[in-house]
């Protein structure tokens, strides 16, 4: 299977095909969608909630996210991999921004690296870049500001829209190959992919977007308790593994499990 590189995403927006993107965080899950021909991977750092069990992005660190590239690069050898830069690891200044994607370049192995903002990060994908490290931006709500933009909320209504272009611009004309849009009404999201060269990747943004990305655990039921409306559950993984978990369990209980065909 040919590897996804950042110049096949930019041939698929010209052509007009739509792509999915997914979060992995470990080798084999990462198996599982190499196998489903997932093109792009991204390792968010939404591990912080379901790998790490925090309630929120801001306390992930980067020694707590290189480990979890370094599985998935493993794990899905044609997949493009993008690698979250975790808060407070990048704000400060365009060298601190270049530092931080170096590690996970080095040690984890990412093929890209992923940072929220638009105008404000300008200057840092414009120096990652050029170091010759592909940037995808965030823009829209960004996680790992919630404590600023007053929770989870819908961003660019109303007065909101001009800011939300404008970093869409501001980030693309740095260099970005690519931009996440997160939580934006339909219509601006797609008035935004019309505008730019680059492929928009939607998560709660419609359909317009060049792309679509979800969190695994969401999209396969593999989550407890109530998600987000942009979210479509595609399977019941955790229901499966609730059952396989409690199968195995009573087996031992009974002693139906191990049978002599598991005995040596
Ligand atoms: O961390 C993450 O999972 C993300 C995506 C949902 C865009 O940033
Ligand atoms: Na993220």
């Amino acid at each position: 299977k040919r590897k996804t590189r950042v110049h096949h995403l930019q041939a698929m927006k010209t052509a007009g095909d739509r792509w999915a993107m997914l979060t992995a965080y470990d080798y084999s899950s990462a198996k599982i969608f190499e196998e489903a021909g997932i093109p792009v991977l991204l390792v968010g750092d939404s591990a912080a909630n379901v790998v790490y069990g925090y309630d929120t992005t801001v306390p992930i660190s980067i020694d707590e996210l290189i480990p979890l590239v370094r599985g998935v690069v493993r794990g899905a050898p044609s997949a493009l991999v993008v690698a979250d830069l975790p808060f407070g690891t990048y704000e400060s200044s365009p060298e601190q921004a270049l530092a931080t994607a170096t590690r996970f370049m080095k040690e984890g192995q990412a093929h890209a690296v992923k940072l929220e903002g638009g105008e404000r990060v300008a200057d840092q994908i414009a120096k990652i870049v050029s170091a010759g490290i592909p940037v995808m931006a965030h823009i829209g709500f960004t996680p790992q500001s919630v404590n600023t933009l007053g929770g989870f909320r819908v961003q660019g209504r109303g007065d909101g829209a001009e800011q939300l272009i404008a970093d869409a611009i501001a980030v693309q004309e740095a260099g970005a190959f690519s931009v996440v849009m997160e939580m934006v009404p339909a219509d601006l999201a797609g008035q935004v992919s019309r505008k730019l060269t680059i492929p928009t990747v939607g998560i709660g943004a419609g359909r317009e977007c060049d792309a679509q990305v979800l969190v695994w655990q969401d999209m396969a039921g593999y989550t407890s308790g109530k998600t987000a409306k942009f979210v479509k559950k595609f399977g019941n993984v955790g229901d499966e593994l609730r059952n396989a978990a409690m199968a195995y369990a009573d087996e031992v209980r009974t002693g139906a499990f191990p049978a002599e065909e598991h005995s040596f």
